[in-house]
């Protein structure tokens, strides 16, 4: 009888258990079903008032919720008469336009860059009237861009229709035109056979363990100076090591646009007369192949900017013909380098084919130890 009574309140309770249960997982679904209309890319979700109209992002194909931001606009327009009426379409002449680095407007506006100095690469922003208030249209043909990890290998033609550059460095598989796509074999100037067995000599060279070149998670940010369409920063992903691109829109033009296509972390910069938008001591690493920088120009200022960027301890590795050719030309401005860079407290750490690694100082001592006037000054702050 006991054990009957037992029992019977066993079911019971398993019965509640089963029911508190099936409420949760339905309260569970409705929440993921609510949450999930709304982030879905894809799904389409009509609030109340905003309409179908205000148009659908390129990229996604969803809903671009930007009507609030378009009505500030407008209400804008009482107090500040120079917000237009309408956004209209630009030009398809601005489809590609870089907003401060128009070499058009250099011309237009009679500036006279120092070319010695890269200042032709560097920002130059047009006044506020001279400025495009319109919506830059995609390229003809546009398509969705292909995901991340096929698109280390290949984008749509169609999306930079620029394939100049693919005939100028067809010996150095840099990128392939195929049909309607450009294929990148992962090659670059100074490395043929692919940027993989490049970032294994370094590895080896460094003798990191197993020709990893990330050792072990100490290298983990670099920074890759003329970076050509970014196959050197494409191949260091797998390696858990982000590399930063970086590039001028110089006569290869839209190296970078290829590399953003591609999905590869990068950006539109110089090593100018203006220092980079990186906090000093960000990267592990710098590297520059083939990069056609003059090293040497204002008692080395580039590279002093190289010294600030690298971590105390960072590896700058450079393969370029100033550092193995044997001409006169080469062997000059490679001594200049050595000497220039020693003053500087830095030290080879390995040099082998076409390729030496510096390593800037790890500590202070050295620079106590430099006579007084050496060049570069250092200043005591
Ligand atoms: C450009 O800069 C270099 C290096 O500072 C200088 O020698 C040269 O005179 C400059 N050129 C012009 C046109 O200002």
């Amino acid at each position: 009888m006991q054990e009957m009574k037992h029992k019977s309140e066993l079911v019971a309770t398993t019965k509640l258990l089963k029911y508190v249960l099936i409420g949760l997982i339905a309260v569970l679904g409705l929440v993921c079903l609510y949450y999930g209309s709304s982030f879905a890319p894809g799904l389409r979700r009509v609030d109340d008032e905003a309409g179908v109209e205000d148009g659908v992002d390129p990229v996604f194909g969803s809903f671009v919720r930007n009507r609030v931001d378009f009505d500030d606009l407008f209400e804008d327009q009482e107090r500040n008469p120079e917000v237009p009426k309408s956004i209209p379409v630009c030009d398809m002449r601005f489809s590609e336009l870089i907003p401060c680095l128009d070499r058009n407007l250099i011309y237009q506006l009679k500036l006279k860059p120092n070319l010695t100095l890269m200042e032709h690469y560097e920002r130059h922003c047009p006044l506020p009237e001279r400025r495009y208030n319109c919506l830059v249209p995609p390229p003809v043909g546009y398509k969705i861009p292909i995901r991340w990890p096929a698109s280390r290998d290949e984008v749509w033609k169609a999306n930079i229709p620029h394939t100049h550059l693919a005939q100028e460095k067809s010996d150095q598989n840099w990128m392939i035109v195929n049909g309607d796509k450009i294929n990148f074999p992962g090659g670059g100037t100074h490395f043929h056979d692919g940027a993989d067995k490049y970032i294994t000599a370094v590895a080896r060279m460094l003798k990191f363990p197993g020709d990893k070149l990330n050792n072990g998670g100490n290298i983990r940010n670099v920074l890759d100076v003329g970076c050509g369409v970014a196959s050197f920063g494409a191949y260091l992903l797998p390696l858990d090591i982000i590399a930063m691109s970086l590039a001028p829109n110089d006569v290869h033009e839209n190296q970078i646009q290829f590399a953003l296509e591609r999905g590869i972390p990068s950006t539109l910069g110089v090593l100018g007369t203006k220092r980079l938008p990186y906090p000093s001591r960000s990267f592990e690493m710098a590297h520059c192949s083939r990069c056609r920088i003059d090293w040497l120009q204002r008692d080395g200022i580039l590279l002093l900017e190289l010294d600030r960027l690298l971590r105390p301890g960072g590896y700058f590795v450079y393969s370029s013909p100033e550092a193995y050719a044997q001409d006169a030309a080469n062997r000059r401005i490679w001594n200049a380098m050595y000497d220039l860079l020693r003053r500087m407290c830095w030290r080879v750490v390995s040099r082998r084919d076409q390729t030496v690694i510096w390593a800037k100082s790890l500590s202070n001592s050295c620079y106590l130890k430099r006579v007084p006037g050496t060049h570069p000054a250092f200043v005591q702050l």
